[in-house]
């Protein structure tokens, strides 16, 4: 029987998930099909029902269910469980719901695609201390990354990933300005202006070390602001987009034991997103 898909979120219908996945399903000869599902709040634990009933084989969950989701899971892996968010769910053999989370691995498999795995011990500096930037933090750990600094506006949220982390410092956006040249590769996860489309940038890139690299979660507009400075400062700048295009591999190899091909379809979305 045909296997389908899916992902759900509210709202839904920009997702470039649907289209990603669907191109893997025709390139690899998978007869299956995924579909974007407007889930509402209130109406998340009767999808869940529905989708296991109706036979889905795993889904995707985004923006507002990534943590509401979990009391309806029956298993989550480790990382999922430490981030206290989901991005994947799995139908295991047994026919349980396990929740994963691949936006943070994603990110690393994102960043060494671009750099290489040879900068595990440089000073990193991650900004911002909400829900993306804790996956990342723990995904940066878990992957070998063992300097670990976060900043953030409120320092107390970076505090409480750091205590949960047991490792590295929770310093204010003025000391990461003040100690930017202290860094070998900075992450930009903070929402700054993303709602309103009207970018800013969370600290000066003045200081910044010869050599950085610097990466940025957002993909939409590849190059944000805080990207721009840094090629301006020389920096190597690492989009958004891949660590978009590895969650939904890592997603897809959790599903269908295979790892599709990341290289052909970030530069087949970076044309759709402006290049760069
Ligand atoms: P996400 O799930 O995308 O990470 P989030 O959980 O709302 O989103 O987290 C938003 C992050 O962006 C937080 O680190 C937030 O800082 P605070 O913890 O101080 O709220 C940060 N952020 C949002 N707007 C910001 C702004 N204008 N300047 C600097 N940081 C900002």
């Amino acid at each position: 029987m045909k296997k389908w898909f899916a992902v759900i979120g509210d709202p839904i219908e920009h997702s470039k998930s649907p289209a990603m996945h669907n191109a893997w399903f025709q390139e690899l000869s998978i007869d299956a099909t995924y579909i974007p599902i407007r889930v509402p709040s209130e109406n998340l634990e009767s999808a869940v029902a529905g989708l296991k009933t109706l036979g889905a084989s795993g889904w995707n969950v985004t923006i507002p269910h990534k943590t509401a989701i979990i009391p309806y899971l029956d298993e989550l892996d480790e990382l999922a469980e430490k981030m206290g968010a989901v991005n994947t769910v799995v139908r295991t053999k047994e026919g349980k719901l396990k929740g994963y989370n691949t936006d943070g691995v994603g990110f690393v498999r994102s960043l060494e695609d671009a750099v290489g795995k040879s900068h595990k011990d440089k000073p990193v500096l991650l900004i911002g201390a909400g829900g993306a930037a804790r996956g990342v933090a723990f995904a940066m750990q878990q992957q070998g990354y063992t300097n670990l600094t976060i900043a953030n506006r409120t320092v107390a949220n970076a505090k409480v990933i750091v205590d949960e982390m047991g490792i590295g410092n929770a310093i204010s956006l003025a000391d990461a300005e003040e100690s930017l040249a202290d860094f070998g590769i900075l992450v930009q996860m903070t929402s700054a202006g993303l709602a309103t489309g009207n970018f800013s940038m969370p600290f000066s890139l003045e200081q910044l070390a010869e050599g950085a690299i610097v990466a940025d979660i957002v993909y939409n507009p590849l190059m944000t602001p805080f990207l721009k400075a840094a090629d301006e400062k020389g920096a190597t700048v690492v989009t958004g987009l891949g660590m978009f295009v590895h969650q939904g591999a890592i997603a897809f190899e959790h599903w269908l034991d295979e790892y599709p091909n990341t290289n052909s379809m970030i530069a087949q979305l970076k044309v759709q997103l402006g290049g760069y």
